[in-house]
């Protein structure tokens, strides 16, 4: 019998609603052709919502969110809303409530013409990021005195704990096993400066490394990851590292597999309820214009499939979405692609 699964819609702001149309478009598609079923439920959490309201989130919201199998995110930002508010108040709570300790971004170039690179092809640019999810800096540990005065300080800690290393790093280990093409995990850090963070990740990453014995490691920089990203990201695999670290290089990686047009990702709790969004966030300027890409949220919905176990489907519309890009795109930028945001949904469906 054909499973349904229950998907919590939150399309958010700006163009999040687009792409999330897209997205649930190539979904139900490919629901048909592999024999499962899903329903919606609409959650109007964002920027609007709160402008109205005065409220980031209802407090039933993460109970509400624990029923369904998966989140479908589109984009959380106003222009109206002085940033960190939404960020903290939705996107950084439902993170941390729901337990999503491990941000996945999978990095793939799909067409030369898209990278800004030179002479790499997609062969070149092919790894996954594993950030920490939970802890760090994005703890928001710290606080200020004399606020407002010349004598004001602030204090912004970074919170790593064994246990949240360990479940990262082993999640990292996992990934490597189970998809990478060279079973090679690299640590990034910065053990010459943040001497009792990354020492701590450091020996965590090789102690669960006794047991993936078939995982060949590597360590490297944060900063000596940026260079190598630019000048060899051929050289990478499974990159696992911190929450701010892991926020940062996803940035960079998702610019050299041809911008956020495409870049999708994963909030995964592996025992829990997921949220999948692309990361391009809310572009606000683009809203309504049926300009935007919607392949980093269709992107997404393959991830959200993948985490559900519909590998098949998962694959397919990624096989979708690779032909589309390679013999159909002009370019991965809103208003550039050749094509509108919903005619980038139809193809992907027909390519299905
Ligand atoms: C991301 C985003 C978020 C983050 C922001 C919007 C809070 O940049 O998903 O990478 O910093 O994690
Ligand atoms: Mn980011």
């Amino acid at each position: 019998m054909a499973k349904t699964y229950k998907i919590a819609t939150i399309p958010g702001d700006g163009t999040g609603p687009e792409v999330v149309r897209e997205g649930l478009k190539v979904m139900e598609a490919a629901a048909s052709k592999f024999n499962f079923k899903y329903e919606t439920f609409n959650f109007d959490f964002g920027g609007e919502r709160y402008l109205r309201t005065n409220e980031v989130l209802p407090a039933s919201a993460i109970d509400d969110l624990k029923k369904f199998d998966a989140i479908f995110l589109g984009a959380i930002g106003h222009p109206d809303v002085k940033p960190g508010i939404l960020e903290k108040g939705i996107l950084l709570k439902l993170r941390f409530d729901l337990n999503q300790y491990i941000n996945l971004r999978p990095v793939q170039l799909l067409d030369e013409r898209f990278c800004p690179l030179k002479n790499k092809k997609p062969a070149d640019i092919n790894f996954t990021v594993v950030r920490e999810n939970s802890e760090g800096l994005y703890v928001g540990a710290g606080g200020n005195v004399y606020k407002g005065t010349k004598q004001e300080v602030a204090v912004q800690e970074s919170i790593n704990t064994r246990f949240g290393i360990e479940r990262c790093v082993r999640y990292a280990y996992e990934y490597a096993r189970k998809y990478s093409r060279k079973k090679q995990l690299t640590l990034c850090g910065k053990t010459n400066v943040l001497t009792y963070a990354f020492d701590l990740w450091q020996r965590t990453f090789a102690e669960v490394g006794e047991e993936y014995k078939d995982i060949k490691t590597d360590y490297a920089h944060v900063d000596a990851i940026t260079m190598w990203m630019v000048k060899n990201p051929e050289w990478f695999d499974v990159i696992v590292t911190d929450n701010m670290f892991g926020d940062i290089i996803t940035d960079l990686a998702a610019m050299i597999q041809g911008g956020m047009g495409i870049a999708a990702g994963g909030n995964i709790n592996p025992d829990g309820v997921s949220m999948f969004e692309p990361i391009g966030g809310s572009a606000p300027k683009y809203t309504g214009m049926n300009v935007i890409n919607p392949l980093a949220a269709i992107g997404a919905g393959a991830l959200l499939l993948r985490e559900l176990g519909e590998e098949a489907a998962a694959g397919a519309i990624e096989k979708s979405i690779r032909e589309v890009v390679t013999t159909k795109i002009k370019d991965l930028a809103a208003g550039k692609m050749g094509y509108s945001t919903t005619e980038v949904g139809d193809l992907i469906v027909k390519h299905l």
